[in-house]
């Protein structure tokens, strides 16, 4: 059932840091999620992966290879994204602090001060061609230098946070007149987080 393991790094205000090991589910990463609305997309329904490579090490989960863009959207359209985490108690899921949105994420996906930039894009190699491109564009190819997926989050109070989790990530395209466009992108990721410490 367990398939790997992510170290998260807690750093409490600079002073001390708390290890935990997030097990992350057999399925992997690229679950569709359970709770989207019909017609929502998986994640091998938008890209191709079938280049992607993921092992999984003590330190973490090593990432690389390519993943080609399989929707066509019009360069006017904006992207919106979303990560949350969710946490399962007393039978159903509820949100926790950890979400991000990101209105028009083409146009923040680079920022350094971003977590999207921090966790996966700034490992693209051919960054000018997505800059341009972003994720709109059929047939587009991301190509990854290898990196090591490892989340670092930072001034988290730590007292709660052993359990089930879940990681919901959504892409969805709005056009020029800001109506939602009908394919919609939502991943998931499901583990249990563990205190090493
Ligand atoms: C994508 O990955 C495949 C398999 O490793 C490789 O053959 C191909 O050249 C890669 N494409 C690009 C654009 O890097
Ligand atoms: C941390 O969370 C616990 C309960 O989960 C709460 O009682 C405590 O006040 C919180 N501490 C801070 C500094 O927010």
């Amino acid at each position: 059932m367990i398939r790997g393991l992510v170290i998260l790094v807690l750093a409490l205000a600079n002073t001390w840091a708390t290890d935990y090991n997030a097990l992350i589910d057999d399925e992997g990463i690229y679950v569709k999620c359970s709770e989207a609305p019909a017609g929502t997309l998986g994640p091998r329904d938008v890209f191709n992966i079938d280049n992607m490579v993921m092992h999984m090490e003590p330190e973490g989960i090593y990432v690389s290879g390519n993943m080609t863009v399989k929707l066509n959207f019009l360069p006017s359209d904006r992207i919106s994204a979303r990560f949350s985490v969710m946490h399962y108690e007393r039978g159903s899921w509820q949100p926790t602090m950890f979400n991000l949105h990101s209105p028009n994420f083409c146009e923040v996906m680079f920022d350094e001060d971003q977590y999207w930039f921090k966790y996966w894009f700034r490992y693209i190699r051919n960054k000018e061609e997505i800059r341009e491109k972003c994720l709109k564009v059929k047939d587009t190819v991301l190509v990854y230098d290898e990196f090591l997926m490892v989340l670092h989050l930072e001034n988290v109070n730590t007292s709660n946070l052993q359990g089930r989790y879940k990681a919901v990530i959504t892409l969805e395209a709005f056009d020029e007149h800001n109506v939602r466009r009908p394919s919609s992108l939502c991943v998931e990721i499901r583990g249990d987080l563990e205190r090493v410490t």
